[in-house]
């Protein structure tokens, strides 16, 4: 199959290739010219503007945008409507607002033009072990662009879940979960390394992976980060987050569903960000003038 692969980074470069492989024609385009040569070399074809790749795709065609979420998705959606013709299919593999997505192929659909959210998992890893794919959009669309999907996942690994925004409320839920799955392992290793016992944090780590109750992916991913550094001595514990997990904590309270675990796992995020707190200066200065008890100056 053809398609046109928008956005060449950590994601979309890895897809592209996995895709190649997979005996796919792939047209790419990003806004560094060497990021296309990169993906050029294995056999992709490169385009120098979305108008060129417009023209080197054959109708339908198919649009990847592999892209930061929020307006760089709709300013290359905008940019994108001179090429479009009806019939068309635009992807969003990236991490957008499910909300946005139902937007944006409202939009589209007023112009025959066909949008899939599509949430992607399985990081920079995908292009060997295969991504995992959560579709959401018509079930026709999602048809016709199986083959992508096919090639792209692991056994199993993709699916239709649901109409417009479906896709990436999926991927939205997957990342939140994964806050607190994280959120755990890192708050147990912390209790194992402040503890009388001389604990090997790799030793643990890897024999966890060895028929345990908690062995997972992310903890073989642990088991690697600390193989490479015990201590994580390279590493400032600066935490970003991307949205999903602020998103997926306003739809838990939108329906009233008690979602603790993902909630302080996004706040300890939010902590990990500040050097000192206006909280903690509060709660010293008021243990201070309720009991006259010591307080640091800066
Ligand atoms: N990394 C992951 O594990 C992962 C997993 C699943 C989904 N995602 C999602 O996949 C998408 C891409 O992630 P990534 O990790 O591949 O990011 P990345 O490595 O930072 O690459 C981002 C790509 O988007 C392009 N881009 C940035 N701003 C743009 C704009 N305003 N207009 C057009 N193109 C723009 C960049 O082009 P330049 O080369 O010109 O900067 C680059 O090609 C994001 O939505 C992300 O949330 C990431």
């Amino acid at each position: 199959m053809q398609l046109g692969m928008i956005g060449l980074g950590r994601m979309g470069a890895g897809m592209t290739q996995r895709l190649l492989q997979g005996g796919h024609q792939v047209v790419v385009y990003d806004r560094s010219g060497d990021a296309i040569e990169g993906v050029a070399q294995q056999g992709a074809l490169a385009s120098h503007s979305l108008e060129d790749m417009g023209r080197q795709l054959k109708p339908p065609r198919l649009f990847w945008l592999m892209i930061p979420a929020g307006a760089p998705v709709d300013d290359t959606i905008q940019r994108l409507q001179a090429s479009l013709s009806p019939g068309d299919v635009i992807v969003d593999g990236g991490n957008s607002n499910y909300k946005d997505s139902v937007r944006r192929a409202e939009d589209l659909r007023s112009k025959q033009v066909e949008f899939l959210d599509v949430g992607v998992s399985g990081g920079v890893w995908g292009l060997t072990v295969g991504f995992c794919l959560m579709a959401g959009g018509s079930e026709a669309t999602f048809t016709f662009a199986e083959p992508i999907f096919k090639t792209l996942a692991p056994e199993d690994g993709y699916a239709y879940v649901g109409p417009s925004g479906a896709g990436h409320y999926a991927k939205m839920v997957h990342n939140a979960m994964e806050y607190g799955i994280m959120q755990a392992y890192a708050e147990g290793f912390e209790i194992l390394k402040a503890s009388p016992y001389p604990f090997a944090m790799p030793q643990l780590a890897k024999l966890w992976n060895h028929g345990s109750v908690i062995r997972s992916w992310l903890l073989e991913l642990t088991q690697a980060a600390f193989e490479r550094d015990p201590e994580l001595r390279g590493i400032k514990g600066w935490v970003e987050d991307s949205g999903e997990g602020r998103w997926t904590l306003q739809e838990a309270i939108d329906h009233a569903v008690p979602a603790p675990s993902i909630a302080s796992s996004l706040f300890v995020r939010f902590r990990s960000r500040q050097e000192d707190t206006f909280t903690a200066k509060v709660l010293a200065a008021l243990r201070n003038e309720f009991g006259g008890h010591p307080i640091k100056p800066e």
